[in-house]
C-alpha cells in the first residue's frame, strides 16, 4: 500500500513539474505562446456549441446590426466569419490580428465558408490602427479581446476605434470580465487564484473590470450601452461576461 501510494504521489509530483516547467517556457517565450494560443484557441472555439453561436451570430452579430466597411478587432481564428459570410450588407471586412499564427486557420475559415467580400488581414495592434483610415469604419466587432490588452490600453484601444468609425458607427463588443467580488465572492477569489496560469495559457488575457473601460467612454461616444450575461462556455471561470454597443 504504501508503496502505491509513493507511486501515485510521484506521479503526480512530475506531472505537476511538467506543467511548471511548460508554462515557464511559455511565460519567457513569446512566439511558443502565440503559437500555442493560436492552436489552443482553434480548439476551443468550437462551432458546434449551438448556444455560444446564437450569442455571437443572433445577438451580437446579427445581420441588422452588422453592415458596410466592417473591421474586426482581434480577429483569431476567424469564428466570427460563420455569423457574416452570408451577411449580404457587408461591403469589405478587415481582421485586425497582431497573432499572425492566427492566419491560417483564418484563411481556413474564408475558404470554409466561401466569404463573398473583400478580406484584409492587419497585423497592427488595435491600439495605433496606422493602416486605418479615420471615419472610414461603419461597424466594428470585437469579442473576447480587451481581456488580453494591458492596462492602460483598453483605453486607447476604445479612443482608437472612436477615431476610425464613421459618425453614427457602431462598435459591437462581447467580453467576459472579472466576477463581481460582492455578489461571488468565491468565484472572484479562484479568478484571482488561477490568473497567473490564465494569463500565460491566454497570451495575456486577465479577468478584467471591463464596464469601468466602457463607462470612462461615455464622454467620448455618443452612446454606450452594455448588459451583464452568462456566457454559454464550458470553462465555467470565464462565463461573468457583458455585451454592448458603443455609437459614434
Ligand atoms: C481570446 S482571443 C478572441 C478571438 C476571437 N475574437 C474570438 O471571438 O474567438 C483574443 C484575440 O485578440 C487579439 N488581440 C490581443 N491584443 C490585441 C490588440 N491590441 N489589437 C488587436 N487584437 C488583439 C489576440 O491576438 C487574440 O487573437
Amino acid at each position: 500500500m504504501k508503496r502505491f501510494l509513493k507511486i501515485i504521489f510521484g506521479s503526480f509530483s512530475l506531472f505537476i513539474a511538467l506543467i511548471a516547467v511548460g508554462l515557464g517556457y511559455l511565460k519567457t517565450n513569446t512566439i511558443a505562446r502565440q503559437k500555442f494560443f493560436a492552436g489552443f484557441l482553434n480548439k476551443i472555439s468550437d462551432e458546434n456549441n449551438t448556444a455560444m453561436m446564437a450569442l455571437r451570430c443572433n445577438e451580437v452579430l446579427s445581420h441588422s446590426r452588422i453592415h458596410g466597411h466592417v473591421l474586426e478587432i482581434g480577429a483569431g481564428t476567424g469564428i466570427n466569419l460563420a455569423c457574416l459570410h452570408n451577411n449580404t450588407r457587408i461591403i469589405d471586412y478587415i481582421g485586425m490580428e497582431p497573432n499572425t499564427h492566427m492566419y491560417s486557420y483564418i484563411q481556413t475559415a474564408i475558404k470554409q465558408w466561401n466569404v463573398p467580400f473583400e478580406v484584409r488581414l492587419s497585423s497592427n495592434s488595435a491600439t495605433a490602427m496606422t493602416d486605418v483610415e479615420s471615419n472610414s469604419i461603419d461597424t466594428i466587432i470585437m469579442i473576447f479581446v480587451l481581456c488580453s490588452v494591458p492596462d492602460p490600453l483598453s483605453k486607447e484601444l476604445l479612443i482608437e476605434a472612436h477615431r476610425v468609425l464613421k459618425s453614427g458607427g457602431e462598435l459591437h463588443l462581447l467580453e467576459h470580465i472579472a466576477a463581481d467580488s460582492n455578489m461571488k465572492p468565491m468565484m472572484y477569489a479562484f479568478q484571482r487564484f488561477i490568473e497567473p496560469a490564465w494569463t500565460i495559457i491566454g497570451d495575456g488575457c486577465r479577468f478584467k473590470p471591463t464596464t469601468n473601460y466602457l463607462d470612462q467612454m461615455k464622454t467620448i461616444y455618443t452612446k454606450v450601452s452594455y448588459q451583464k450575461i452568462e456566457i454559454p462556455i464550458p470553462i465555467i471561470v470565464a462565463r461573468d461576461g457583458i455585451k454592448g454597443v458603443l455609437t459614434k
